[in-house]
């Protein structure tokens, strides 16, 4: 199976955006990744609920959200409300991580976890078999354009076995100066989904970077 990518809406052009949605709509990219950032987990603010509510109104894709906010359980059945298909909390924010994936499952949307690049992946020993998808961070988030962090190879690979030693078909995806110099190394290492930024908005032929990345 190809990879599946997911451009990340933070690099469109938001004077532009229904136009730059409507080529994701029309392109071979699989989902959207949208990258909420409340300026406290994050050193940077990107967008709240009206942009959300453009997001739902035009988009004809699987909507990934990325929350990069501190008290995510308190905008869970608010998130709900703009078509949400997957809903992804930082681990590092969530003192009790399991009643946050059950309440993203219980409000009807595919609950995922992030871990940060300091953050090993066996801290997800006790909660693996409920998620619907664990997202590896390559970069520090709060930034688009950030240089790849070539450890990520290897995590991806350890999540990968503990995945497989499970039995689950938990889905791994990779955010973070993902590329096509790097795309076919993370889907070798069992990544299922990439996040790509800048290399999809900031490439001449979009469309043969979306090819190229899926593979
Ligand atoms: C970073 C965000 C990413 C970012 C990726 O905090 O989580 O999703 O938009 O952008 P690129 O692909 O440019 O690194
Ligand atoms: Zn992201």
């Amino acid at each position: 199976m190809a990879l599946l990518i997911a451009p990340s809406l933070l690099s469109a052009d938001f004077g532009n955006l229904q136009r730059d949605i409507e080529f994701i709509n029309n392109s071979p990219a699989d989902w959207f990744h949208v990258d909420v950032m409340d300026g406290v987990f994050v050193p940077n603010i990107s967008f709240g609920f009206p942009v959300m509510k453009a997001i739902q109104q035009h988009a004809t894709k699987p909507l990934d959200v990325h929350l990069m906010i501190v008290n995510p359980d308190q905008y869970i059945d608010e998130f709900a409300k703009y078509g949400v298909y997957m809903l992804t909390v930082h681990y590092e924010v969530c003192t009790h991580l399991h009643r946050t994936i059950q309440r993203i499952k219980a409000a009807g949307m595919k609950a995922g976890v992030v871990l940060n690049p300091h953050t090993p992946v066996h801290v997800l020993n006790d909660l693996i078999h409920e998620l619907d998808m664990v997202l590896l961070m390559s970069v520090n988030p709060g930034f688009g354009g950030q240089k790849f962090i070539p450890h990520t190879l290897n995590k991806v690979r350890d999540l990968r076995a503990l995945i497989d030693s499970k039995k689950l078909t938990t889905l791994i995806e990779v955010d973070g100066g993902v590329d096509t110099t790097n795309a076919r190394a993370l889907e070798a290492a069992g990544a299922h989904v990439v996040v790509a930024g800048n290399a999809v908005f900031g490439a001449a032929d979009r469309i043969q970077a979306i090819q190229q990345i899926k593979g």
